[in-house]
């Protein structure tokens, strides 16, 4: 079965066409390179045996995609990642991101509309809750007002999907909620390469750790948690990937009681900056260089995931624990600077 991934050759992309690829998969790849690198391909050929097909395409040219549609009308599914992702630069300049991460989404579901039955898996965030009021957050937690034009575009995406199939029984969709993913392949073949100064936590840990950056600076330690810092739920980017084969699984075993689903994908286990500073510390077997300074803006204190839904009704859990994925990310970054 012929598999479409935009964003194929970035950090959650090229885990799931790995993962893809591992199950049998056809996968082609749409990438326009604007956050990714070619050589991606390679790190992909060498786990799974097999070369991608890869089209160099910017998915805000609509007569561009409906051509790649007309040369690959056997295409059965799509998992769309192609998108911008920074919250700050998103907050500079809007209409990048809406241009991008909406444009791009609109395109692509009128190439599937008429489809007989097509698959859908959309790369959402668990930043459509906002400032959720309980945790963990479940499904059903109220999609509260973005906090920037970028978790704007995911609640937007998410409302074009669910639209769409309100009146397109032949679409099946499912929407994933990341929380924060991390890690690399365990063969170390690929991995993040954040563009510039890493704005996440992790590899900015561990760019500091190779010497790159002189200091982490933790961002607050006031805030009402036990050690004062914000606490996060960092999943690995394996299982991560493996929550999107599970999701098209399900969708072409006719099993989802939807043609719109939505899924929090995450471990379930919140921890604290503090906390992932420690556990990188006994991994690396360094001390890390870091000082506490003023929160940043934007910031939400908690947010982990209730993952029964994905559990019980996707058949997927988490595996890998957060050791795992801070082992893999710094393994990962003493092989790129090495
Ligand atoms: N942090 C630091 N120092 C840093 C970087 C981060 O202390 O240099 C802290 C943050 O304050 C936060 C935690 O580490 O408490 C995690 O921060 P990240 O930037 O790694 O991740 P976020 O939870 O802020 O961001 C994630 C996704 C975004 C998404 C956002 C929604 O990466 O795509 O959740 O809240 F928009």
């Amino acid at each position: 079965m012929k598999i479409l991934v935009t964003g194929g050759l970035g950090f959650i992309g090229s885990h799931v066409v790995v993962e893809l690829q591992n199950e049998g998969f056809d996968v082609v790849i749409i990438d326009n390179l604007s956050n990714s690198y070619e050589t991606v391909l390679d790190g992909i050929r060498k786990i799974s045996g097999i070369a991608p097909k890869f089209e160099k395409l910017d998915l805000r040219d609509k007569a561009l995609v409906e051509d790649f549609f007309k040369r690959y009308d056997d295409i059965s599914g799509i998992i769309h990642f192609a998108a911008s992702k920074a919250v700050g630069e998103s907050v500079k300049n809007p209409l990048l991101y809406y241009e991008n991460n909406v444009n791009s989404l609109v395109y692509l579901l009128q190439q599937i509309q008429h489809k007989d039955n097509a698959h859908f898996i959309f790369s959402s965030s668990c930043t459509v809750y906002g400032r959720a009021d309980e945790m963990p957050i479940t499904e059903n937690a109220p999609i509260k007002p973005a906090e920037s034009p970028y978790g704007n575009t995911k609640q937007i995406g998410e409302e074009i999907i669910s639209d769409t199939c309100e009146v397109n029984d032949n679409i099946n969709a499912i929407a994933l909620r990341y929380f924060n993913p991390i890690g690399a392949h365990e063969s170390v073949n690929i991995g993040e390469f954040p563009v510039g100064t890493p704005q996440n936590l992790v590899p900015y840990i561990t760019q500091t750790s190779i010497g790159l950056r002189k200091q982490l600076s933790v961002f607050g330690d006031d805030y009402p948690t036990e050690d004062g810092t914000c606490i996060r739920d960092y999943i690995h980017v394996v299982d991560l990937a493996k929550a999107h084969v599970a999701a098209l699984n399900r969708s072409i075993a006719k099993k989802n009681k939807d043609n719109y689903e939505v899924f929090n994908i995450g471990t379930g286990k919140g921890s604290s900056v503090l906390d992932v500073i420690k556990a990188f510390e006994k991994i690396s077997n360094k001390k890390l260089n870091y000082k506490i300074v003023d929160r940043r803006v934007g910031d939400v204190v908690s947010a982990y995931a209730d993952t029964k839904k994905a559990n019980d009704v996707l058949g997927w859990k988490a595996n890998f624990s957060l050791e795992d994925g801070l082992l893999s990310a710094w393994k990962w970054e003493q092989k790129i600077r090495g």
